[in-house]
C-alpha cells in the first residue's frame, strides 16, 4: 500500500512539473513552443508535459501565493453585533423586519447575535490566532447615526468603532469596512428608502462622517455590500428587509438610486479626503457565475443575459469603459416593463453628467462569489412579466456538491470563469474577493468548510497565475458564526463556532479555523491539509474533470461525502506512479 508521505510528494511533484508547463504555450498548432526560445518542445519535454497535464489536478497545492495577496476574514455589523438599542443605536430595516414579520425562518432576531458589540475584543483575538492580513467589517449606519441624517450623532457609535479600529490596528490587522451592508435606518425607509433618489445625498452625508471619523486609520473603503441583495428588498416579501413588494419597479429604483449613492461617496472622498489619507474605495458586488447549459448560442447568449442582470447592473455603469447600463440589459428590462403595461421602462435614465460622474469611481472591484447555476433559455414574455425579476431559466447540475443552503451549490470553477469574464469586460481591474465561504450546521469539524475554501483559493490561484487576473485579495466569509439574516441561526459559516445559547457567546475554533490560519502561514495551500483531507482531494480532481466538460449532462458523478472517493485518490496515486517510473525510464534513454 502507498504511504500517505508518497503522496504529499506526488503532490509537490505536480506542482513543480505543472510551473514547468506554465512558462509553455500552444503558438504553433499540435506542438507546444518554448515562449524564452521559440522552439518547440522536444519529445522528451512533450512527454513531460502530457504526464504532468494528464495526471495533474492542478498548480495549486505547493504553489507560493504572489506576496501582495491580501487574507482576510469578514462579518457585518447586524449579523455579530447584537446590542441593537443599546447606546444610543436606532432602528434598522433589519430590527423591524425580524421583529415585525414571521419570515425568518427559526423566528430568530440579531438582537443580540454574537454580542460582539461587547465581545469585539475576542474577534479580534480570534483574528489574530488566524494570522489574517485584514478583517472586513461593516458599520450599523443607525448606531452612528440614529435617525439616519447627519444632523444627530451616536457618540457612543463612533467610540464603539474606534475602539473596534484601535483594536485591529493593535494587532496589525488591516481594517476594511463596508460602510452599508444592508441595514438601512429605519427613519431613511420611512421615507422611502432605496427607491427615494434622495437616499444617494443622505448616503454621501454618512460617508462625510465615516471618513471624518475614522478615514485616518482605515485605508480600505467599500461603500455598498451586494447592491443586488438590496434590491431584492423592494421586490417580494421575503426574504430581504424592508420586504416591500414592488416586483420589478422597486427593484430597479433601487438599483439605480445605489449606484448613484456609491459614485456620490467616491467622488466626495476623491475631492476631499483622498489626499490626506490616501485610503481606496470600491463597490462588493455578488454574483453567481452563470455557465451557458449547452455550447449552443442562444444559451452561451442567455448566460450572458443572466450575468448582465445581477452584476453588469452594478458592475458597467461604474467599471466599463464606456459606463451608462448594457443595451443588453436595457432591452430586456425595456420588453418586460411593456408586457407588464408600463408606460416607461423600470431601468431608468442617467443623466449624460451621471454616466460621467458614476464612470471610473472605483479604485478595486470588490467580488462575492459563493456559486454556479445553469443558464438555458430566456423565460417567455409572459411568464417573464410575471416572475418576480428573474428573467431566465437557472437550473443546477445534479452532480454538484451541495450545501444546508438551497443556494450555495459547490462549483469552484464558477469562480475562476467569473473572475475571468470580470478581466475580460473590465480591462483586468484589481479584484479584491470580498467574500467565499460555506453554510452549514454549524458543527466543530467542518471539513467541507475546509474542503470549500481550499478548492475556491485553487481556483483563484489558476485565475491569478494561468489567466493573468488581477486578483489582490482573498475573503471568507465569516469570521464567527453569525446570523444569517431571513435564515437565521439555521446556516453557519463562521470559521469559529459561536456557543448561540450561551449568554457568553463562547467563541470556539472550528477544523477549518485551523486549516485557514496554516493557509496563511505558509501562503500556500498546505501538504498538512492533504494529510488530513486526502478525500477532498480526489473531490477536487474530479471537480476538475467537470470543468473541462461543455455540457451538464457530461458532468462525472461524485458525491459530496469525500469516503466513497477515497478508492478514487489511490487510484490517482497508482497512475502517478506508474507514469512516474516510466517516465524516469525514458529520461535515460
Ligand atoms: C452576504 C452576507 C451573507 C452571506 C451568506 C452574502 O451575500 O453579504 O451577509 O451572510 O452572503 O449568505
Amino acid at each position: 500500500m502507498l504511504s500517505q508521505n508518497w503522496f504529499y510528494q506526488v503532490a509537490s511533484c505536480t506542482g513543480i512539473v505543472q510551473k514547468h508547463f506554465s512558462s509553455l504555450t500552444k503558438e504553433a498548432g499540435m506542438y507546444p513552443v518554448d515562449k524564452q526560445t521559440g522552439e518547440r518542445v522536444g519529445m522528451k519535454r512533450r512527454l513531460w508535459l502530457f504526464l504532468s497535464v494528464a495526471t495533474t489536478a492542478s498548480t495549486v497545492f505547493g504553489d507560493p501565493f504572489p506576496s501582495s495577496l491580501k487574507i482576510g476574514a469578514a462579518s457585518s455589523a447586524y449579523q455579530v453585533e447584537g446590542a441593537w438599542n443599546d447606546s444610543g443605536k436606532g432602528v434598522s430595516i433589519w430590527d423591524t423586519y425580524v421583529h415585525g414579520t414571521p419570515w425568518v425562518v427559526d423566528g430568530s432576531t440579531g438582537d443580540v447575535a454574537a454580542d460582539s458589540y461587547r465581545l469585539y475584543k475576542q474577534d479580534v483575538a480570534a483574528l489574530k490566532q488566524l494570522g489574517v492580513d485584514f478583517y472586513r467589517l461593516s458599520i450599523s449606519w443607525s448606531r452612528v447615526l440614529p435617525a439616519g441624517t447627519s444632523n444627530i450623532l451616536n457618540p457612543a457609535g463612533i467610540e464603539y468603532y474606534n475602539a473596534v479600529i484601535n483594536e485591529l490596528m493593535d494587532n496589525d490587522i488591516e481594517p476594511v469596512v463596508t460602510m452599508y451592508h444592508w441595514d438601512l435606518p429605519q427613519p431613511l425607509q420611512d421615507l422611502g428608502g432605496w427607491t427615494n433618489p434622495v437616499m444617494a445625498d443622505f448616503f454621501e452625508d454618512y460617508a462625510r462622517v465615516l471618513f471624518s471619523a475614522f478615514g485616518d486609520r482605515v485605508k480600505w473603503w467599500i461603500t455598498i455590500n451586494e447592491p443586488y441583495n438590496v434590491i431584492l428588498g423592494y421586490n417580494a416579501a421575503r426574504p430581504f428587509a424592508p420586504g416591500v413588494e414592488a416586483k420589478g419597479v422597486g427593484h430597479y429604483l433601487a438599483a439605480h438610486t445605489l449606484i448613484r449613492a456609491h459614485a456620490k461617496a467616491y467622488r466626495l472622498y476623491e475631492k476631499k479626503f483622498k489626499a490626506d489619507q490616501e485610503g481606496r474605495l470600491g463597490l462588493s458586488l455578488c454574483s453567481h457565475w452563470f455557465e451557458p447549459m449547452t455550447n449552443s448560442s442562444a444559451d452561451v447568449e442567455v448566460a450572458e443575459a443572466s450575468i448582465q442582470l445581477v452584476l453588469g447592473l452594478f458592475a458597467h455603469p461604474v467599471y466599463s469603459s464606456e459606463g451608462d447600463y448594457t443595451q443588453m440589459l436595457r432591452k430586456i428590462v425595456d420588453q418586460v416593463s411593456a408586457a407588464q403595461g408600463f408606460n416607461r421602462s423600470h431601468l431608468r435614465h442617467f443623466s449624460p453628467e451621471e454616466v460621467s460622474t458614476i464612470r471610473g469611481t472605483f479604485d478595486f472591484f470588490g467580488l462575492n462569489y459563493y456559486s454556479t447555476r445553469l443558464a438555458n433559455a430566456l423565460l417567455p414574455l409572459d411568464e417573464a412579466a410575471k416572475s418576480e425579476g428573474d428573467y431566465v431559466n437557472l437550473t443546477v447540475s445534479a452532480n454538484w456538491p451541495t450545501s444546508v443552503s438551497e443556494v450555495v451549490k459547490v462549483v469552484p470553477w464558477g469562480l475562476r470563469k467569473l473572475l475571468a469574464w470580470i478581466k475580460d469586460k473590465y480591462d483586468n481591474v484589481p479584484v479584491f474577493i470580498t467574500e467565499n465561504g460555506f453554510p452549514d450546521s454549524g458543527q466543530l469539524d467542518d471539513v467541507r468548510r475546509s474542503q470549500y475554501i481550499v478548492s475556491h483559493m485553487s481556483e483563484m490561484l489558476k485565475a491569478i497565475y494561468q489567466d493573468g487576473c488581477n486578483v489582490f485579495g482573498y475573503t471568507v466569509w465569516s469570521l464567527i458564526d453569525n446570523m444569517e439574516w431571513s435564515h437565521g441561526y439555521t446556516e453557519k459559516f463562521g470559521l469559529y463556532h459561536v456557543n448561540f445559547s450561551d449568554p457568553n457567546r463562547q467563541r470556539t475554533p472550528k477544523s477549518s479555523a485551523r486549516v485557514f490560519s496554516e493557509i496563511i502561514k505558509r501562503r500556500r495551500l498546505p501538504e498538512s491539509f492533504l494529510r488530513v483531507e486526502t478525500e477532498f482531494s480526489s473531490e477536487i480532481t474530479m471537480e476538475y474533470a467537470t470543468n473541462n466538460c461543455s455540457s451538464p449532462t457530461q458532468h462525472v458523478t461524485h458525491a459530496s461525502s469525500g469516503r466513497n472517493l477515497f478508492p478514487c485518490s489511490r487510484k490517482f496515486l497508482a497512475v502517478w506512479l506508474a507514469t512516474l517510473t516510466c517516465s524516469s525510464y525514458i529520461f535515460r534513454l
